[in-house]
């Protein structure tokens, strides 16, 4: 039998509890099915499906408006005792079993998006298993490294600031500890890499391809998660490499506009509110700004995980009568993080935070850490441990 063990180096979680990721997927399935079904879309495509914002999409748009999906992921199966494999692998088989037990298409490809063999695969299966056509392509990448489609050549994202280094609190979650970090600015070459890793490039191919090859549907819609944040992590992020990156998903959205001008298509953009994920853990100084951020919004009630955050997106924003767009055509879910007496009391709070306090009452540590923990299958609500071995987890297909 095996044992599962959260193993946490810095803010990276290497341990996974597959167990736990199904619970987890179940929990989200169950949230999405309290708030009853909407008119949605009925053939979509997720880049970046099987975790945080992405994997919540395709709960949302599965058991919520009854889609059929494709979700595209990066993620590794189990291999021995001490390697079984990312949480997302798991989030994949889950969500496909349950999408099947409603009758609904859920097909995984376990491939690198960037690739152009994994655009045309895709393509072909829409083509010839999934009725031909989609009406809403997700585009939830999160990636440190992308390989270039044509030349082969690997680029890397930085986080970093631009400018002028950043000085200020951070945490580790491995050891509990509070310190001060500082960040320092990047070069122009590790903003054009970041700038090509996460910008909106390759959303822009896959658009191209998809509508060259005659699968996308008249009126298609298309959506990118970007971050815009406020002035307590302005230095670090909008203003640092990471904002740098989304600015350019933003001149891409416009190109995809005129793309798909002729089938009524349009891209949006969604600035969606800070929330724990693998990606956002690793930012230098987010979490401190997320511990104290969760505090205040639990406190008003306004605190979402991704799942609640991607229902009120898809369900009343986008597919119902209650969008806030700004006054460049974003849709703008985040303004209930934004709003101003919030950010003015997370600014009071954090800046009172030290090593003694910053895992108190004070702030949201724990939620932190709990949704940190939900996202390799550990603290996982309605969890009850079951015995599985390895062979269980091997036979187990995407
Ligand atoms: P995540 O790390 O949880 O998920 C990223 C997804 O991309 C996973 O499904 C992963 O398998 C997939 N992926 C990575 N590399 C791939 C590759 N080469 N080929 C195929 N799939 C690949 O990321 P998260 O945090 O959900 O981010 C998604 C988007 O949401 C990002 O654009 C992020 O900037 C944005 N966002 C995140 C916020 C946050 O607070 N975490 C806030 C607002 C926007």
């Amino acid at each position: 039998m095996l044992t599962f063990k959260q193993n946490i180096r810095g803010n990276v979680a290497l341990g996974v509890n597959p167990l736990g990721c199904k619970q987890d997927v179940l929990n989200q399935i169950d949230y999405v099915k309290s708030n009853g079904t909407y008119e949605g879309p009925k053939k979509v495509l997720i880049i970046g499906a099987s975790s945080s914002y992405g994997l919540a999409t395709r709960i949302n748009l599965a058991f919520g408006a009854g889609a059929d999906t494709i979700g595209v992921s990066f993620e590794k199966g189990p291999k021995n005792e001490r390697n079984l494999g990312t949480a997302g692998w798991y989030n994949n088989i889950a969500f496909r079993e349950e999408a099947e037990k409603e009758d609904l298409i859920a097909k995984n490809f376990v491939q690198d998006a960037f690739s152009h063999e994994t655009k045309q695969e895709v393509i072909e299966y829409i083509k010839n298993e999934f009725g031909g056509k989609v009406d809403l392509v997700v585009y939830s990448l999160a990636s440190g490294v992308r390989k270039d489609p044509e030349t082969g050549e690997l680029y890397k994202s930085s986080i970093k600031a631009i400018g002028e280094p950043v000085v200020g609190p951070h945490i580790n979650m491995q050891n509990e500890s509070f310190y001060t970090e500082t960040l320092e600015p990047a070069d122009e070459q590790e903003i054009a890499d970041t700038v090509n890793v996460m910008g909106g490039e390759d959303w822009q191919l896959w658009m191209e391809a998809l509508k060259e090859s005659g699968v996308l549907t008249e009126g298609v819609l298309t959506t990118n998660y970007s971050y815009l944040g406020t002035e307590l992590n302005h230095a670090y992020y909008g203003g640092g490499t990471l904002g740098r990156a989304k600015a350019d998903c933003d001149e891409k959205a416009e190109n995809i506009n005129q793309l798909l001008a002729d089938i009524n298509g349009k891209a949006q953009i969604v600035v969606a509110t800070a929330v724990t994920t693998k990606a956002s853990s690793v930012i230098p100084f987010f979490p401190v700004y997320c511990i104290g951020l969760y505090k205040v919004m639990e406190e008003k009630g306004t605190h979402e995980t991704p799942i609640m955050h991607i229902d009120r997106i898809y369900r009343d924003m986008i597919y119902g009568d209650k969008p806030e767009y700004d006054e460049v055509g974003r849709l703008r879910p985040d303004s209930w993080e934004l709003d101003s007496d919030t950010q003015a009391k997370t600014k009071e709070l954090i800046e009172q935070l030290n090593a003694e306090n910053f895992n108190s009452d004070m702030t949201a540590y724990d939620t932190f850490f709990k949704e940190f923990s939900n996202l390799s299958g550990f603290m996982v609500d309605n969890y009850v441990e079951q015995e599985v071995t390895l062979d269980e987890l091997k036979a187990l297909n995407y």
